[in-house]
């Protein structure tokens, strides 16, 4: 089983980013113009994974809130999913935010996003609420947070 690093990106790592994050969410990325408005956003950071800090091959944005800390996206490409590769990202993100001071970590996620819901109930997160048609397809959003 591969071990995997998690680094923090920075700068000059913004085209990294806009690649993997296109990689792994195809249709539904952000695109370049919200995620280079997301890295420059006080408070928000980006964790990269991988097998080497030379390619990485996963990625993390969360938001520090002070006594909070949101989890804004997280994506794996295609072909080294279901490798522990999320779940690896997301203990990073818990240990970063924990460090920040943050007691809880929230997200949204797509109530059919079959493979992120399984990643965060597998990683503790409890459903806190539900928005429903809050997606431009009309699927709910589901609110969901875990303790640090
Ligand atoms: C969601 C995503 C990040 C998961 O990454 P990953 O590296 O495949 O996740 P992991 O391998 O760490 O899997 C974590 C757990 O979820 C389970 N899981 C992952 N994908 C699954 C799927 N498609 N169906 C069922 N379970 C799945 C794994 O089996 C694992 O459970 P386990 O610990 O009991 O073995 C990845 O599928 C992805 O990038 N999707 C596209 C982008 C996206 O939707 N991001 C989330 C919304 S912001």
């Amino acid at each position: 089983m591969t071990r995997w690093l998690t680094w923090p990106a920075g700068v000059g790592d913004e085209a990294a980013l806009i690649r993997l994050e296109a990689e792994s969410f195809g249709a539904r990325s952000w695109g370049e113009n919200s995620l280079d408005a997301s890295f420059q956003t006080p408070g928000v950071a980006v964790l990269f994974a991988g097998a080497s800090k030379t390619s990485p091959v996963g990625f993390a944005i969360w938001r520090d809130l002070t006594s909070e800390a949101e989890l804004l996206s997280i994506g794996v490409l295609p072909n080294v999913r279901k490798r522990a590769l999320g779940a690896a990202l997301l203990g990073a993100v818990r240990a970063a935010a924990r460090k920040a001071g943050a007691k809880k970590l929230f997200l949204e996620v797509d109530a059919g996003n079959t493979a992120a819901l399984a990643l965060y109930q597998r990683n503790g997160f409890v459903e806190i609420g539900r928005r429903r048609a809050y997606y431009r397809d009309g699927a709910d959003a589901l609110a969901m947070q875990v303790q640090l």
